[in-house]
Order: structure tokens, then C-alpha cells, then sequence
């Protein structure tokens, strides 16, 4: 009876995540498209190609929080509203990408020689020969199933990544903060397995900021009330397990037994 229930959970799942509310079947991304974002606010209308940006590559260097507190990136796309002048001066892309930490961002005034490097980002639709090969680049990396097929938690435990959580110049130094006990939230279907939710291993990423309070509250577990569907809305856990994180299909990840 339990395996029949879980079984038309996950039935209805799969066909509401493949529609998505549009009402067209979305293709699933391919692993190196996984956690791909476009930004096309201000590129086409300046006659330039949208720019892209590839999650697998820089998480593979940094942490989640050092983007998306330190340097203010918003977890939409789209959201931040980039301009070319704010990467010159050194903010959000050009934090990094600055000539001396990784090539340089938007210039004002540039040349054909330029604009080779203009292309590494702003080449959505172009057939750019990139640095990175994703198949390559994740090889040794452990396997996961579906988003990358890579095991990122692992494959940070394991030392195949080290993340930098730390900008000179743009991070300001933090106080340590304790880090909670790892819990499980209670499934409020008999028939699924708890929710395990590990704050040592999330925060390792995420330190507390990109969480609280602006994803959950934090103050008291148990205060933030959501459900499946919420996460299908990108909302709480779904916020990262939609689009960047292990997707929302590999139910047996959170639904599981114990927490270790
Ligand atoms: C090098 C910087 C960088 C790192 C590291 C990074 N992100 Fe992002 N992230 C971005 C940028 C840039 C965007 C797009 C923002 C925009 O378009 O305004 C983005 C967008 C997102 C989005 C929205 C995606 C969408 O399709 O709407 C999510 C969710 C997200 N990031 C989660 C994460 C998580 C989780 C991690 C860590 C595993 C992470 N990010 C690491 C820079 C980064
Ligand atoms: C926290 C630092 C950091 C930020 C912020 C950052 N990058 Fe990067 N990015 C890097 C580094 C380091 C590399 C590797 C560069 C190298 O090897 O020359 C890289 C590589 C890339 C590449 C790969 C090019 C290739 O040849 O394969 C692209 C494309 C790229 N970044 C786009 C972006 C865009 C677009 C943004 C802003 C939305 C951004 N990055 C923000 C650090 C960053
Ligand atoms: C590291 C990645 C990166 C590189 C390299 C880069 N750009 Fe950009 N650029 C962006 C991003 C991200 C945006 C925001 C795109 C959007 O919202 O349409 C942007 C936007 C722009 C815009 C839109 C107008 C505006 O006011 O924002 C122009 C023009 C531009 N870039 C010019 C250039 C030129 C010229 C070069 C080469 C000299 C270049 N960019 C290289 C990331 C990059
Ligand atoms: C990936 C997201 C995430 C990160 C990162 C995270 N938390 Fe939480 N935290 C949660 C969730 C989910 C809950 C429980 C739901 C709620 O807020 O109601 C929670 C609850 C808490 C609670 C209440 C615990 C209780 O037993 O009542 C505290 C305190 C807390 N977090 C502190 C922290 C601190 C400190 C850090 C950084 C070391 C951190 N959190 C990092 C998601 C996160
Ligand atoms: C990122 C972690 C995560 C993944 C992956 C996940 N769930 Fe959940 N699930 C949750 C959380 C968190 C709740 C809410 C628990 C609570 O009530 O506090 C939940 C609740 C549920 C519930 C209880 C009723 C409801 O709608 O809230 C069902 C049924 C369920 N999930 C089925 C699934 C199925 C089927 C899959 C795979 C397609 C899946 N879940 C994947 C985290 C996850
Ligand atoms: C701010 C982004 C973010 C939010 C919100 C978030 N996660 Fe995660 N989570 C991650 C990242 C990043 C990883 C590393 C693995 C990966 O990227 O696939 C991860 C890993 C995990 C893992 C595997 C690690 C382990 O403990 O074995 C589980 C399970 C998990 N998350 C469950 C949850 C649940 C349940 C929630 C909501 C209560 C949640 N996550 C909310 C970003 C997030």
C-alpha cells in the first residue's frame, strides 16, 4: 500500500515537473546545461550576444555564499540587472573577472582583439570555442544522477574541490558562527520517508546568510511551514534544488531514514 501511494507521488511529481505550469513538455538540461543561467537584460538591445554563466564551473571554485552574499548576486536569474559599467568597476562579474583573477569583463571602449574575450561570455547562440570542457573537467569528480551526474557534496568531502569563500577587497571578515544540529523535518505523508536536513553539510556552501533569514526564518524549527509543492515553486528547499543543487526528481536524497 505505501510503495502504491509513494509510487503515484512520484508519478505526479514527474509530469507536473515536466510541464512546469506552461503546459509544454520542457526538455530535462543535459548535464553540462544543469544550473546554466542566460542574462539578457541590456546584451541584445546593445547588439551583443546574452551573456552566459555556468554554474558547474565556478562552483567548482567558490562557495554559493561568496557570490550570492559577499558579491550580491540575486538566486534568479535575470534579477541582479547587471551592467556592463558596474563588471568595469569591478563589482558582480568583474569582482573576478578583472585581468588579474580570471579574464576581463565589459570595457567601454575595446578592439577585434577584445572582443575574443567580449565572446568567452556574451555567447549565447554563438559557437564559441570555450577553455572548459565539462566532460573533461568533472572526470575524476564522483558521479551523481541526474543536474551535473555530479556528486558535489562528495566530491567537496573528498578534496577533488576546494572552495574559496574569501575576496580581498569585497568579503568582510566573519565572526564563526556555531553551526545548529543537523535534523529531519517529518514528512507529513505516512507513506514517505523523513526529510534529512544537514546544516554542517549545507553550510559548508551556503555559510548561514544565504539561508536565513531571507529563505527560512531559523529562529525555531518548525516555524517555516512548507510542503512538496512549495519546493516545485522554487520556493525553500526549492530554491536550490531546482536549478543549481541536485534536482527535485532525486526524491531518495531528502527522503530517507536517519540523519548519520
Ligand atoms: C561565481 C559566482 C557564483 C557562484 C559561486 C554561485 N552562483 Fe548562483 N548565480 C550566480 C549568478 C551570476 C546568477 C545569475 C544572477 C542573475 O541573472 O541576475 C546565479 C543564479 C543562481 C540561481 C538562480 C538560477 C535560475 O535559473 O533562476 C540559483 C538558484 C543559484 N544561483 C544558486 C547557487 C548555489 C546553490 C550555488 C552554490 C552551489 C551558487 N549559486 C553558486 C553566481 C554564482
Ligand atoms: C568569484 C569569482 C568569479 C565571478 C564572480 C565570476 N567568475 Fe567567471 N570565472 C572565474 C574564474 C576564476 C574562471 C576561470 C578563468 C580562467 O581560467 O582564466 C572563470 C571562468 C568563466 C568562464 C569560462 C570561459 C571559458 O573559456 O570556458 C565564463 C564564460 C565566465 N567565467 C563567465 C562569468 C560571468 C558571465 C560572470 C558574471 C555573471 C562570472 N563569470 C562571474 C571567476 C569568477
Ligand atoms: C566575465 C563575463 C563578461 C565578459 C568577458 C564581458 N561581458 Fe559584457 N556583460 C556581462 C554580463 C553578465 C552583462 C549583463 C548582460 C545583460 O543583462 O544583458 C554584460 C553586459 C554588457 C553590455 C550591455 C550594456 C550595459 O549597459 O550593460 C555591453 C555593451 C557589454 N557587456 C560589453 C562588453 C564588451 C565590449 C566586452 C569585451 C570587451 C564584454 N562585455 C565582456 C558579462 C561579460
Ligand atoms: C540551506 C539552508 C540553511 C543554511 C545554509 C543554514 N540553515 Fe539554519 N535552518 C535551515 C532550516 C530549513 C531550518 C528549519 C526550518 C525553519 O527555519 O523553520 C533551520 C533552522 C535553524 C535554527 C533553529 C534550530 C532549532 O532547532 O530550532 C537555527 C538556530 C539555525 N537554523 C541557525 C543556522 C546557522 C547559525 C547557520 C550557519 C552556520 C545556518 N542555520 C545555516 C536552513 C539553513
Ligand atoms: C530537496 C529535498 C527534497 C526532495 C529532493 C524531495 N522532497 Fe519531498 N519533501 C521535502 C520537504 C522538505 C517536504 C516537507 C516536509 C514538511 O512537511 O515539513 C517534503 C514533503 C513531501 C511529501 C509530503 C506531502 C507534501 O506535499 O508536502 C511528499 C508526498 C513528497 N515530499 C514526495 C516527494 C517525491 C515523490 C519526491 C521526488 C519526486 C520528493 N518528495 C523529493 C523535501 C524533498
Ligand atoms: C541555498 C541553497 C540550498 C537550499 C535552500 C537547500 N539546499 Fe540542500 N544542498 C544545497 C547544495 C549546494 C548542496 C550540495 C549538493 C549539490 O549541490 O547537489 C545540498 C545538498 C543537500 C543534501 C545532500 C547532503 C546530505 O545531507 O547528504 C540534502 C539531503 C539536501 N541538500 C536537502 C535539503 C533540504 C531538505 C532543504 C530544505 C529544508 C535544502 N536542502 C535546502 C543547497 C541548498
Amino acid at each position: 500500500m505505501k510503495k502504491i501511494a509513494f509510487l503515484v507521488g512520484l508519478l505526479l511529481f514527474i509530469i507536473s515537473a515536466a510541464f512546469a505550469g506552461t503546459g509544454v513538455k520542457k526538455r530535462r538540461p543535459l548535464p553540462f546545461e544543469y544550473g546554466r543561467v542566460v542574462i539578457d537584460n541590456y546584451a541584445k538591445e546593445n547588439h551583443l550576444a546574452p551573456a552566459v554563466f555556468d554554474h558547474w564551473l565556478h562552483r567548482s571554485m567558490y562557495t554559493c555564499r561568496l557570490c550570492h552574499v559577499d558579491i550580491g548576486f540575486a538566486m534568479k536569474a535575470n534579477e541582479t540587472g547587471i551592467r556592463a559599467s558596474d563588471n568595469e568597476k569591478g563589482y558582480y562579474c568583474g569582482s573576478c573577472h578583472n585581468g588579474k583573477d580570471a579574464f576581463s569583463a565589459c570595457k567601454e571602449s575595446f578592439d577585434r582583439e577584445d572582443f575574443v574575450i567580449c565572446s568567452l561570455c556574451h555567447a549565447e547562440g554563438e559557437n564559441v570555442p570555450r577553455s572548459y570542457d565539462f566532460r573533461e573537467f568533472v572526470k575524476g569528480f564522483p558521479k551523481g544522477w541526474l543536474g551535473n551526474g555530479v556528486d558535489w557534496d562528495k566530491a567537496e568531502e573528498q578534496g577533488k574541490i576546494s572552495l574559496v569563500d574569501y575576496l580581498e577587497g569585497i568579503s568582510i571578515k566573519r565572526a564563526k558562527f556555531v553551526e545548529p544540529e543537523d535534523f529531519e523535518l517529518k514528512s507529513q505523508v505516512l507513506s514517505m520517508p523523513d526529510i534529512k536536513f544537514s546544516h554542517r553539510k549545507h553550510t559548508v556552501w551556503n555559510g548561514c546568510e544565504v539561508c536565513h533569514p531571507e529563505i527560512f526564518v531559523g529562529i525555531k524549527k518548525g516555524m517555516t511551514k512548507f510542503s512538496m509543492a512549495d519546493l516545485y515553486e522554487g520556493k525553500y528547499c526549492g530554491v536550490c534544488h531546482n536549478s543549481v543543487a541536485f534536482p527535485l526528481l532525486e526524491c531518495q536524497r531528502c527522503h530517507r531514514e536517519k540523519v548519520q
